[in-house]
Order: C-alpha cells, then structure tokens, then sequence
C-alpha cells in the first residue's frame, strides 16, 4: 500500500495519479478503511449495466436484489455469473438448483434499481411483473431476461460467486441503464 504517490513502471514512467494497492508488498489492500474506500472506488471505474436478480423464496415470496456483478461465463454450455454480499437478505437464497431471473434494467427503470438495492420485506409492492419459468417474477419493461437455474455457487470472500445454467432468454431491444463512479447514470 502507498499513499497519494505517483505510479510509474518499471522504466520510471509516470503510469497514473495514484499507486493505491501494490499487491508485492504483501499487504493485505484491505486493511485500512482509506484502502477498503479506494478499492471500492478504483472497482467504480469499470462500467457496467445494472440488472435485478429475481428468484422465489422457499416459501414462494418473490425475491429480487440489484446487482451489477453480473457477467457472461460460457457460450456452450451458456452459463452466466454474478457475486452476492454474505450480508445480503438474500443470501440464503439462491440455493443450487434454483431457478432464477436475470432482469437487465433499462434507462428508465432507475427507480426499480434503487428500491431493490435496499432490503426490504415490500419490494415488489407495486411493481409490474410477467410470470417466468417456475413462477419466478420478470420485472415488465427490462432489455433483456436471462431464465436461469444455480448451477453452482463457489465462495469469494465477502461475497458468493452464482453461476447460472440459461434456459431461457427474452431480448427485447431497449436501451440499457448503467453503473459507473458510483452513480446510475444513462447514455449520452
Ligand atoms: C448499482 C448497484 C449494484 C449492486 N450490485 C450488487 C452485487 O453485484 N452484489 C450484491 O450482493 N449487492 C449488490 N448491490 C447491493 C444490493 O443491491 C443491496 O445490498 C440490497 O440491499 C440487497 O438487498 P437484500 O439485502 O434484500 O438482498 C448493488 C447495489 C447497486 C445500487
């Protein structure tokens, strides 16, 4: 770990503002609560879509969690991935075997990505939804549904790492809503 310094390569080339974590001091990055910050920030930097993640509790309640960890995997078979908080409600949810939704959000479903980003007993209370395979909720007005079943789930850290088996897919076309510094935010 350095402080504010300048980073520069192996041939004393200036290569960015900050050298935040460099891993060969052997340091655990994640040890201070300025380090936790600034990796979190640095993760901000890339840019992603943002989807809901929707599955039915065992007791069938409808379940959903906003998610920007979500990735492809595999073409053949098509397998899919995303990470959960161990802090999450939902944790214990999305067991293997279950089947799962990945609802890509549009642009204009902003709201729809604040309120299941925060834990709540009432999320899907007025909120639009088409009946998926096995009942799971698909949020109506998404770009793109990914009809999934946990294949697997592997532990990282703070977080599990869901792979999902496609079964299904829905492309509908529109224009996605995005994540980056932090912040939702919309093309152009
Ligand atoms: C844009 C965005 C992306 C997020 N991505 C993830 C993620 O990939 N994995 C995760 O566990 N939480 C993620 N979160 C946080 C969860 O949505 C949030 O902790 C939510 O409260 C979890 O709900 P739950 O505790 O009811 O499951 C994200 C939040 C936002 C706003």
């Amino acid at each position: 770990m350095t402080g504010p310094a300048k980073g520069r390569n192996a041939a004393g080339a200036e290569i960015g503002r900050e050298l935040v974590i460099d891993g060969r001091a052997g340091m655990d990055p994640s040890g201070s609560e300025d380090a936790r910050r600034q990796f979190r920030s640095s993760l901000g930097q890339f840019a992603t879509g943002v989807t809901c993640m929707t599955t039915l509790s065992p007791n069938r309640e409808p379940t959903g969690i906003t998610v920007s960890s979500f990735n492809s995997l595999s073409l053949a078979p098509p397998l899919i991935l995303w990470s959960i908080a161990g802090n999450s409600t939902s944790f214990a949810g999305f067991q293997v075997d279950d089947p799962f939704a990945v609802n890509v959000l549009s642009a204009d479903q902003e709201d729809l990505a604040t309120k299941f980003a925060r834990p709540a007993s009432d999320k899907f209370s007025g909120v639009k939804v088409h009946d998926g395979l096995s009942g799971v909720p698909l949020l109506v007005g998404c770009v793109v549904y990914f009809e999934c079943v946990v294949a697997a789930r592997y532990p990282g850290g703070d977080h599990d790492i869901i792979v999902g088996s496609v079964r299904r897919i829905f492309n509908i076309g529109k224009t996605p809503l995005l994540f980056h510094g932090g912040a939702l935010r919309t093309f152009g």
